[in-house]
């Protein structure tokens, strides 16, 4: 099957009708903190400054006190509704408001409710609350030590700040290659905390209407079907039913994982619109988002690896501790408490591997959300791209030949690895060639020999990943116990014309273009009368959401199935037509043909019209379907990035000089938006590995809290991405199609990474964590004994 593309792209990410959108015609966004209704009050929070304090007193009379102030709302009055806590994704519990103690810096305290933004904000100032500080814990792996303070006091009976252990793998017969093999080599790698820091911070507006008892809530959300459930769950005893519930997720400007979790502010603004019946808005301040939203990565990982002299890798060994901050609030498929991380064996093949994680909790925000990241794919990628570096050079041999000899060949797919997993296609040695081509890699190795020899430090680096998304076979995949399985609805009224639903919800990754793309080939009607909506509960098909790289494959392939049932019924209303049997019709896109006789035809447009005109007698009337689509496997996209890097000796500044990117996401639906996923994914991969970090002190005082600190790349820091593509199309995607949102955020970390290291491995430098600040590399190279 060659490569999709089509001549009817509608833009990057935005479909053509979107421009003749009254709201963009008044200079207004679909965004909910457009949203006006009247009558509207405001939220706004009370945050502590202590990261681990008992709550001795809230004083509320001066904030309410103040004119405007409504309502200043404690854990105390949600207690009196059972709401003072919610589930986790991951069934852990989460403080929406504290009665007893606060477990991070910034977490909330108390709402206040005004009746104008900055009078809730005057509100917030007023309220008076006192702490008695209790013991902090920060380091993970202190928290695991024994008379480490107990977190978790809400848990009866929890007695250490163990959350879960996960093990993969086989112990012993792994343990027996390492002692076999002839070479090994060991590296402790942390992936620090990072924040998505998308455009628009988290927000909703709550509406009651008392006399429907209907519940609407336009919020900041990937999965407003899974939203919804949790909430009919969560205030059902309190008179909330699922079918009087409504969440509208309109544009959200940027998602990446961040907007999966349900926040406190959400809760906390539909119990505010419940109680009062007033519309309520809550939007985070950009400070809040940083500093309390949940987090990702904090993966604390030692990795090793086991080898044969000739460079033949047998085994691999990974432990983990995972920073899952004061609760385990990642949204991970149940069954995975730590995501997808056994895709650590990567593009390899390994005949022994074993992975450990264990997840721990401490006195910071909620981890483990999936940074633009198929549940820790990332944290597996960066694990195994460094490692095979390091072994590489330990063995003296070229980082890319390494690879080369112990890639999976590509007739070995579909491909079962050793953790479990069953790659769909892959050819990883194809991808890579191309990417050495053209960088023109082995001039970049004699150029670089030439400027080790007068002391100049240039270093290549390579990232062959691969991935895992598309969550996925609901035998295995389900998010508190719902299956994640993605749909589409398609009705095509009797002028041809379509509306098409999703249960996914696009962020700005053009689904509007891309599914009507789809349903266009498929249908033959024409993509601009095709409309495609998702992210209203009322309207759109039970779907788990948007993230994970999960839309093509899931939602994607809803929206083909779905279309070839059109497409069956629409076959049986041309044969009534034309008098011919149904066996007899052949089809192209947009009509049936009687075969050998093509001027015998009936277009779909005219097929429509007779769906509620002139269809065959017993046959019901319209032309819709929906397709609930369960994968029968995940997609396994892949590529292989080559980033070179020139240090400056004095200043430790490192300058991305090329990078190259080929990527492999099967077919292609629409490359212009391909190509924009992977611009933009890169330059969210050169994030976390040359920028962005949050820390904390010994007292859990965050560090990066603000932009200030916390920096995210401009385009002034973005190198020029060149990039490539193959194709291997997935075997079992109804459109041979792959995942390809992540693939850049994920594949780009460990090629920088890799091309430093590379550069100052013959100073005796292994391994340096990411962030690679100018700061850590002058550092290491004072250590290291370069004093330029
Ligand atoms: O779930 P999410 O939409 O973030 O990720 P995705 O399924 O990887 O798709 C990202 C965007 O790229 C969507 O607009 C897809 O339709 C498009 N895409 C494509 O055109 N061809 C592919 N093989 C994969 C994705």
């Amino acid at each position: 099957m060659a490569p999709r593309t089509s001549p009817e792209v509608g833009g990057m990410g935005h479909s053509v009708k979107r421009k003749e959108d009254p709201r963009f015609l008044r200079g207004k966004g679909n965004y909910v903190d457009d949203i006006q209704l009247p009558g509207m009050v405001y939220l706004d929070i009370v945050r502590s400054p202590f990261a681990h304090a008992q709550i001795t007193r809230i004083d509320t009379a001066k904030a309410l006190a103040i004119p405007g102030v409504l309502a200043v709302i404690t854990g105390q009055d949600l207690a009196k509704y059972k709401l003072h806590w919610m589930p986790t994704l991951m069934s852990d519990t989460q403080m929406v408001l504290p009665v007893e103690k606060v477990m991070f810096q910034s977490q909330e305290v108390a709402a206040v409710l005004a009746t104008d933004r900055y009078i809730a904000a005057d509100g917030v100032e007023a309220v008076e609350v006192d702490y008695d500080p209790l013991p902090v814990v920060i380091d993970p792996v202190k928290a695991l030590e024994p008379g480490a303070p107990v977190l978790r006091t809400d848990k009866e009976g929890k007695k250490d700040n163990h959350i879960f252990h996960y093990e993969v793998g086989d112990k012993s017969a792994t343990e027996q290659a390492f002692k076999s093999a002839d070479v090994t080599v060991k590296q402790d790698i942390y992936l620090p905390r990072i924040h998505v820091a998308s455009i628009e911070t988290p927000g909703c507006v709550a509406q009651f209407d008392k006399v429907m008892g209907k519940l609407t809530v336009w919020m900041t959300t990937q999965a407003p079907h899974a939203i919804r459930t949790v909430f009919a769950l969560v205030a059902g005893h309190v008179g909330l039913s699922e079918e009087k519930i409504r969440i509208i997720s309109p544009d959200i400007g940027g998602g990446f994982g961040g907007k999966v979790p349900v926040y406190p502010g959400y809760v906390i603004a539909v119990a505010a619109a419940v109680l009062t019946g007033l519309p309520v808005k809550w939007v985070e301040d950009r400070m809040e988002n940083l500093q309390a939203d949940s987090f990702a990565r904090d993966y604390h990982m030692t990795a090793e690896l086991a080898a044969k002299k000739d460079g033949t890798l047998t085994a691999l060994r990974i432990k983990t501790i995972a920073d899952h901050g004061y609760t385990d609030a990642a949204a991970n498929p149940s069954k995975f408490p730590a995501g997808l991380f056994s895709i650590c064996t990567g593009s390899y093949d390994f005949k022994a591997a074993h992975v450990q994680v264990d997840g721990v909790y401490t006195n910071k925000p909620p981890g483990g959300i999936a940074y633009r990241c198929s549940f820790r794919v990332t944290e597996a990628a960066h694990a195994i791209e460094r490692m095979v570096d390091v072994m590489a050079h330990e063995l003296k041999m070229d980082s890319a030949d390494f690879r080369l000899k112990n890639f999976i060949a590509p007739d070995r797919f579909p491909y079962k690895s050793i953790l479990g997993w069953e790659y769909d296609s892959g050819d990883y040695e194809g991808a890579l060639r191309k990417a050495m081509e053209k960088i023109g890699y082995a001039e970049l190795r004699k150029e670089q020999a030439e400027k080790r020899e007068r002391g100049e430090l240039m270093g290549i680096g390579i990232s062959s990943f691969t991935e895992i998304v598309g969550a996925g076979p609901s035998k295995h995949f389900d998010i508190l116990g719902l299956k994640m399985f993605d749909s589409c609805e398609i009705r095509i009224h009797p002028t041809g014309k379509a509306t098409a639903r999703f249960g996914t919800k696009s962020q700005g990754q053009g689904h509007e273009t891309t599914y009507a793309q789809i349903l266009a080939e498929e249908t033959g009607i024409p993509m601009q009368h095709i409309t495609v909506e998702e992210g209203d509960t009322d309207t759109a098909p039970y779907g788990l959401g948007t993230y994970a790289s999960r839309s093509t494959p899931t939602a994607g392939a809803a929206g083909a199935m779905a279309a070839r049932k059109i497409r069956e019924k629409a076959r049986k209303i041309a044969a009534h037509l034309l008098e011919a049997r149904e066996d007899d019709l052949e089809w192209e896109p947009g009509k049936f043909f009687v075969r050998g006789n093509p001027t015998r035809a009936k277009t779909i447009q005219e097929i429509a019209l007779a769906a509620y005109t002139n269809y065959p007698q017993g046959m019901e009337a319209g032309l819709e379907a929906v397709s609930y689509y369960d994968p029968p496997n995940l997609t396994f996209p892949f590529g292989s990035y080559i980033c070179v890097v020139d240090i400056d000796k004095g200043t430790g500044e490192v300058k991305i000089r090329r990078f190259v990117a080929v990527d492999d996401c099967g077919n292609i639906i629409n490359p212009m938006i391909v190509e924009g996923q992977i611009h933009g994914g890169l330059t969210m991969g050169l994030a976390p590995a040359m920028y962005e970090e949050i820390n904390y002190d010994e007292e859990g005082n965050i560090q990066g809290g603000s932009f200030m600190d916390y920096l995210v790349p401009t385009a002034v820091e973005t190198p020029k991405w060149e990039t490539d593509k193959t194709c291997t199309p997935s075997p079992h995607h109804p459109l041979g199609a792959k995942g390809v949102g992540e693939s850049a955020t994920v594949g780009a970390p460990p090629a920088i990474v890799n091309a430093v290291v590379d550069a100052l491995w013959h100073l005796g430098v292994r391994h340096i964590d990411i962030p690679i600040t100018p700061a850590k590399v002058w550092q290491c190279l004072r250590e290291h004994g370069v004093t330029e």
